[in-house]
């Protein structure tokens, strides 16, 4: 079983091994489809038209629909899965962002710390929003500058969607073979999981890269502790029992590369749950549920 720590309670230890591994990630030949560029650009070739439906002319699009959840799991999932072979540690985890805990609620500072010399470090973030500033998970481009006592307020009560949504408001709108993308994203997609992306992505280049992109977010490794969260809150939202059981969603399958550079297809169905993947999340507490909105 391997544990996602909280990235704000790592150890030192821990930020050893997870940056080794990431620098060995970006060691590998760039041919090689575990190496970290070539990973960056399996999260692109999913939500940049860069591939059509098979049997329809209409392109793949994994985010804003109900297979945003279950695609990043199944990519998260394999991604760790690489980390762990490459330093031979099978019970490797990626870290959470706790985002949605008030001690967590800034950009992990192991991300920011040796800009020079770290492989999980990026230039291209918003340099307004380097730690301590206290994240805005409403952000729409613009730092209200509100009282941190208020913004964590309001960042806890944006979170507790969370305990009362539907299949399709938690999950986002049914996306089957030949439909146009972007039916709809569900809540946690649209807010914290875009207005994340956009806090940290650097205003000052183009297209808001890396992190305020599609083809450029899974360049920067701080998408995949944001991610970790992202996912985390699915499975919190699991318990609740609630799921779509509609077969075109269950069998929708996707493509990745594992540790072994091999290409396996994986399915919604397989992804249900963390526990069939054998990882979970450390036992963090959790504020929200009781916050005021
Ligand atoms: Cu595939 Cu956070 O985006």
């Amino acid at each position: 079983m391997r544990v996602r720590p909280a990235a704000h309670l790592v150890n030192a230890a821990y930020i050893s091994k997870y940056t080794r591994a990431v620098q060995l990630m970006k060691q590998l030949p760039a041919t090689d489809p575990r190496n970290f560029m070539q990973q960056a650009n399996v999260h692109c070739a999913y939500c940049n038209a860069a591939y059509e439906q098979v049997g329809f002319k209409t392109e793949i699009q994994v985010h804003a629909s109900w297979l945003f959840f279950p695609w990043h799991r199944l990519y998260l999932y394999f991604y760790e899965r690489i980390l762990g072979s490459l330093i031979g540690d099978p019970f490797f985890a990626l870290p959470f962002w706790n985002w949605d805990a008030p001690d967590g609620m800034r950009m992990p500072s192991m991300y920011t710390a040796n800009p020079t010399t770290s492989s999980i470090f990026d230039r291209l973030r918003d340099a307004r929003h380097q730690p301590p500033k206290l994240m805005d998970l409403n952000f729409n481009g613009t730092d209200l500058n509100l009282p941190d006592s208020q913004l964590i307020q309001n960042n806890l009560s944006t979170v507790q969607v969370v305990s009362n949504s539907t299949a399709q408001l938690f999950l986002g709108m049914p996306y089957r073979a030949g439909n146009r993308p972007d039916p709809g994203a569900g809540s946690i997609e649209r807010v914290p999981h875009n207005t994340v992306h956009d806090w940290i992505g650097d205003p000052t280049s183009r297209f808001r890269e890396n992190m305020g992109n599609f083809y450029s977010a899974a360049r920067d490794p701080i998408f995949f502790a944001h991610h970790a969260n992202v996912d985390r809150m699915w499975s919190i939202w699991s318990e609740f029992g609630r799921t779509y059981t509609d077969p075109d969603w269950l069998n929708a399958s996707f493509l990745f590369y594992d540790e072994n550079r091999n290409l396996v297809r994986a399915t919604v169905r397989d992804a249900l749950t963390i526990s069939q993947l054998r990882y979970s999340y450390q036992g963090v507490p959790i504020l929200w549920t009781s916050a005021r909105p």
